[in-house]
């Protein structure tokens, strides 16, 4: 094994020995250490995190806590299999999600990763209703296991080479910036709860759907906030047909939206919740938050993995939901959040590329147009914004080719805040005024 020295022949070894389907990648990043909201690159670059890992380090990377529970733990038990073992850490775990969940009576199914806790959700909802057939949204993203993948909204090219789960249908998410029926908020007759009712009217048997999978904010899609009152009517058709509703929570839960879970911000309750992404505070657990009756529907081993409930992922779980509660990072998400939407509105007045600055909390999106009456998505303008903020040492990422990702950790310091949003601004106007060449878009993916 030879350790690599610098950061080209990092990424010809990882393209030699890594197959595409693992990657996508914005900018040539080799992370070799990083603290909070910076991170370090092999050659010693400091860079402010916007994306916090993919909305992973919410309590910031290399959290010391988080740090010292992995340590404590690893020193005295790294693993004994939870399908057979009662150790104690997944224990602590379930129950302090249970007290968190925004519902009575939970039971909680631990895994590895968000794509496993929605195959979960699936199979459990499946299972309750005897019922088969799944509601998932266009432009979701769900993950990337079968089940996960299957329900997934976005366009990937390896559905149609690998195929699906059969009896999965999609529906327009309620986007009032790029409205898919073509409305105004203000000639809004909220025309995607009537499009669900008629889909029962004709395509879809009602009595035959299990269950509707929603990101209660669409992440992937672009940070896509539904409007008020949107979630209170879906849960009013769902219950008259006897339909289960579960929230993806992966990348919005666990404080990025000021809420422990952005459904709070609706007024609901939902029948599942899945969470993942910042759980671990960097190590892969995964959680299935659901109503006690639901979670029993499965037999014994239907759903779970040998190494669900790891002890040391487990005490990591714990350390960033008691970071959360001691340094109030709820609050500090909505107080950080607002700043920062009100800083990007700002800038959306100096700046024609922004059509739109969207997001709740800490999980934001700035929608990049290339005309602000069509709305046109501004693909290369957006690639080159993050090639340039890479080069200014900003992580930043895009999502739907056009919708800049700014999901900074809670934890972030202020004045790395404003920093990180001078950079921002910077990267931003060396597009507007052609200092970015086209040579650099051939250098950044993305998705
Ligand atoms: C909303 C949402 N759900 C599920 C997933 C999949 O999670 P994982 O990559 O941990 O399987 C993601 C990942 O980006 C996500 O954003």
């Amino acid at each position: 094994m030879r350790h690599p020295t610098g950061r080209d022949e990092v990424i010809e070894r990882y393209s030699r020995i890594f197959p595409k389907a693992a990657r996508v990648t914005y900018a040539p990043l080799v992370m070799t250490r990083a603290e909070n909201a910076r991170v370090w690159d092999i050659e010693g670059r400091e860079y402010i995190d916007f994306l916090s890992d993919a909305a992973v380090q919410n309590v910031g990377h290399n959290n010391p806590r988080v740090v010292r529970a992995i340590k404590e733990q690893a020193d005295r038990l790294i693993h004994f299999t939870f399908i057979y073992g009662f150790p104690i850490e997944p224990l602590l775990l379930a129950e302090k999600l249970a007290d968190i969940a925004p519902m009575d009576d939970v039971k909680i199914s631990l895994g590895m990763t968000g794509s496993d806790a929605n195959d979960g959700a699936i199979k459990f909802a499946r299972a309750y209703t005897g019922r088969r057939t799944i509601l998932s949204y266009l432009r979701s993203y769900y993950g990337s296991t079968y089940g996960a993948m299957s329900v997934t909204g976005l366009d990937f090219e390896v559905r149609s080479k690998v195929g699906q789960l059969s009896d999965i249908h999609f529906i327009p998410y309620p986007n009032c910036y790029r409205c898919p029926f073509g409305k105004e908020p203000k000639s809004c007759k909220m025309e995607c709860i009537s499009y669900l009712k008629e889909k029962f009217e004709g395509e879809v048997h009602s009595k035959g759907v299990a269950l509707l999978l929603a990101e209660p904010v669409q992440g992937d899609a672009g940070m896509v906030v539904p409007p008020e009152g949107y979630f209170k009517k879906l849960k009013r058709v769902l219950d008259e047909h006897g339909i289960l509703l579960a929230v993806d929570e992966v990348q919005s839960g666990l404080g990025r939206t000021g809420k422990w879970f952005a459904i709070e911000h609706f007024g609901i309750e939902p029948d599942m919740i899945t969470i993942a992404k910042p759980l671990g505070g960097g190590l892969p657990i995964s959680a299935i938050i659901g109503r006690s009756e639901i979670m029993e529907s499965l037999p014994p081993l239907g759903h779970t993995f040998t190494l669900s409930g790891n002890p040391v992922a487990s005490r990591a779980a714990l350390a960033v939901i008691e970071e959360i509660e001691e340094r109030d990072l709820l609050k500090r998400a909505e107080k950080l959040g607002d700043y920062t939407k009100k800083h990007l509105e700002k800038m959306k007045e100096e700046h024609e590329l922004i059509g739109d600055v969207r997001g709740l909390g800490l999980m934001l999106g700035i929608d990049l147009v290339k005309d602000r009456e069509t709305n046109e998505r501004a693909y290369e303008e957006a690639r080159k914004i993050v090639w340039r903020a890479y080069e200014l040492g900003l992580v930043l990422a895009f999502l739907q080719g056009n919708v800049l990702r700014i999901q900074p950790p809670l934890t972030i310091e202020e004045e790395l805040l404003d920093e990180g949003l001078d950079r921002l601004e910077q990267a931003i106007g060396d597009v507007e005024n052609g200092k970015v060449p086209d040579e650099v878009l051939s250098k950044v993916q993305g998705w």
